[in-house]
């Protein structure tokens, strides 16, 4: 019997259309007299694949993909009315046993090799419902932790190994350690959910699939630590998962997991929001503390660290998102059973956040020390667009490329630093042949000179002169001693930026310079951009014997640049040419090539 349908309906499900999927299973079911409850949970990781629909069994959850309001009268006809599954749309079947899920098989082996401690709820509760939450051993952490001694506590999570999962990886049980050990009565913990990387959205999917995760850590962080007052520091630009987040303290307040004297203890604490602006530089824990304050999100020099004086002046611990959600399941199955899974210095799992190229797109959670290549390929899919992976770039703006013959590294903190990138916050952007590097390293540029808080000159100007030799460079008119420049100068913004930002922001650069130095070359010697990106470097021309004279490109081209008769060959005006690449894409001949701008193109016309 069916107990349940479920839609999955975090940012990334609505966006594919799952409110309207949700809409229409209401309105049919309705319609067709079936009593059946119908509930949202939040993303299993299949982005790719959703809307996602589970139908829940006593014993198993049958997942059906790509199911859009058009298929619901169907679904629910077949599989719902006549006990008929639509084979050919189920993308996912879990064996179930009451809450505990015993074995997943998908269509696309997407979960094949994936452990999931972080996303372990993700996408099978109700991320409104405390309930769901607690049905799946939620606040069994809390209690235990609260049988135990505070410094017990702090033992455990050092034990366990975890690392800061928003980027540096630092050891999580010392800093709360530090952070007990600074004196001072008043204390607090923020939990970092700024997520700024250009390309990463698992904490998103975290807070909007299992809010009550983080707040459980925390609640346990702050025990261990002495805290009696929380933060969440979230973007505005996440609305759902902070309307997710309020629901969840309020409930977390209810049931006494949260507020004075928690679950009867002595121990009191309590958790507010503050929503950011959405500025990058915020993420970094120094301009987090100033923004929370009601200052302007400016970093500033450390020591003090904010384990001694932070929010207020007072003692601070601040941790990512994901770093938080660990804590529950390591406080439930003890620091051996995390430490087990990972590499000697890297344990546990970590949340990557699959984009750019990639054919399946979405969340994976996979212990430490697995491949780029098994996440990108195995689970990933390899590019979509059939090409070969040419590049990664992982940990956004403060990150790097690591180039394809370079994939078969272990992902953990130390292997991963030793390429130049980072492990970051967990985007991992995919890049194939039309991808420039040259443009790459403009992109994220251009991210960190927009997001520079301007407080210090090498990262102000620094990083500006940065993205103006490159600009040169992607317009042909660099010379072989920009490279040096470039170089040089990106090493002195490291050395001389107050934080993070100013002190990761020519990685990109430098990887790219470190990997695809021939790119760089080839653009400021042969004038030449391989990946056809960099319009200067490039021209659109007709190819005259595929040309059928159709007109469609004369009649798209948004600035009058092709002539010709019908059904005669058509030409390019090579000085009205905008390169929009709009011709390219409506010619259904393959009758327009990108060729290099400074071969030569003539006006073949004239
Ligand atoms: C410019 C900049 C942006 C950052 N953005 C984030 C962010 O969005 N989320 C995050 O968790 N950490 C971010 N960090 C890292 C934090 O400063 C800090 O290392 C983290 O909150 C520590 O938590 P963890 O030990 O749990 O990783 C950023 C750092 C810098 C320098």
């Amino acid at each position: 019997m069916i107990k349940a349908i479920a839609v999955g309906m975090n940012s990334c499900g609505i966006a594919a259309g799952a409110k309207e999927t949700f809409n229409a299973l209401q309105r049919f079911l309705k319609e067709k007299n079936i009593n059946i409850p119908l509930k949202v949970t939040g993303c299993v990781g299949m982005c790719y694949r959703e809307p996602l629909v589970d139908i829940i069994y006593e014993d198993t959850i049958i997942t059906y993909g790509n199911l859009t309001q058009e298929k619901v009268e169907k679904l629910i006809d077949s599989h719902i009315i006549n006990n008929v599954p639509i084979q050919e749309w189920i993308v996912k079947t879990d064996k179930i046993n009451g809450t505990k899920i015993l074995e997943t098989w998908d269509v696309d082996g997407f979960f094949a090799m994936q452990k999931k401690i972080v996303l372990e709820n993700s996408g099978y509760i109700d991320p409104e419902n405390i309930d769901e939450y607690i049905a799946r051993d939620g606040y069994e952490a809390l209690r235990i932790a609260l049988k135990h001694k505070p410094e017990e506590i702090i033992e455990i999570i050092e034990k366990s190994g975890l690392r800061g999962r928003g980027g540096a990886g630092f050891p999580t049980g010392l800093k709360w350690k530090f952070t007990r050990e600074a004196p001072g009565e008043k204390k607090y913990v923020v939990c970092n959910a700024d997520e700024g990387d250009p390309g990463a959205f698992m904490d998103r999917n975290v807070l909007e699939g299992d809010p009550h995760r983080v707040l459980e850590g925390m609640i346990i962080g702050a025990y261990a630590i002495g805290a009696s007052e929380g933060y969440i520091y979230v973007r505005a630009e996440y609305p759902l998962a902070i309307k997710r987040l309020k629901i969840a303290i309020a409930q977390a307040r209810e049931k006494g997991f949260l507020g004075e004297n928690i679950l009867g203890s002595n121990f009191s604490f309590d958790i507010k929001i503050k929503e950011g602006a959405g500025a990058f530089v915020c993420g970094e824990e120094t301009a987090l503390i100033a923004s929370i304050e009601g200052k302007r999100g400016m970093p500033r020099p450390r020591p003090p660290f904010p384990a001694q004086k932070g929010l207020f002046g007072k003692p601070t611990n601040i941790n990512n998102v994901e770093t938080w959600a660990n804590v529950p399941w390591i406080i439930r199955h003890g620091p051996e059973a995390f430490a087990s899974i990972g590499t000697e210095k890297s344990k546990g799992t970590k949340v990557f956040a699959l984009a750019g190229k990639i054919s399946r797109g979405g969340n994976v959670e996979v212990p430490m020390g697995l491949s780029l290549r098994d996440i990108l390929v195995k689970i990933g899919g390899g590019t979509k667009t059939g090409k070969p992976i040419k590049a990664v770039q992982l940990g956004g703006p403060s990150g790097g490329c690591i180039p394809e013959q370079m994939l078969d590294i272990p992902v953990d903190y130390e292997s991963i630093n030793k390429t130049g990138a980072i492990m970051g916050s967990g985007g991992m952007v995919v890049m194939d042949a039309d991808t420039c590097m040259v443009d790459v390293a403009k992109f994220f540029l251009d991210f960190t000179v927009k997001e520079s808080c301007g407080k210090c000159t090498f990262c102000r100007l620094g990083t500006m002169r940065m993205w103006e030799i490159l600009d040169k460079i992607s317009k042909g008119n660099g010379v072989l001693e920009d490279l040096e420049n470039l170089e040089k100068l990106a090493y002195e913004v490291k050395a001389g930026s107050l934080c993070g930002l100013g002190q990761t922001a020519p990685n990109p650069v430098l990887t790219t310079l470190r990997y695809f130095k021939h790119e760089y070359i080839e653009h400021v010697v042969d004038k030449k951009c391989r990946a056809k990106v960099c319009k200067p470097l490039i021209a659109y021309r007709i190819i005259t014997d595929k040309c059928t004279g159709c007109t469609a490109c004369a009649r798209y081209c948004p600035v009058k640049a092709i002539t010709g008769e019908v059904r005669k060959p058509h030409y390019i005006n090579q000085d009205i040419c905008i390169k929009c690449g709009t011709c390219y894409e409506v010619c259904r001949f393959n009758a327009i090539e990108i060729v290099d701008a400074f071969q030569g193109v003539k006006n073949e016309q004239n």
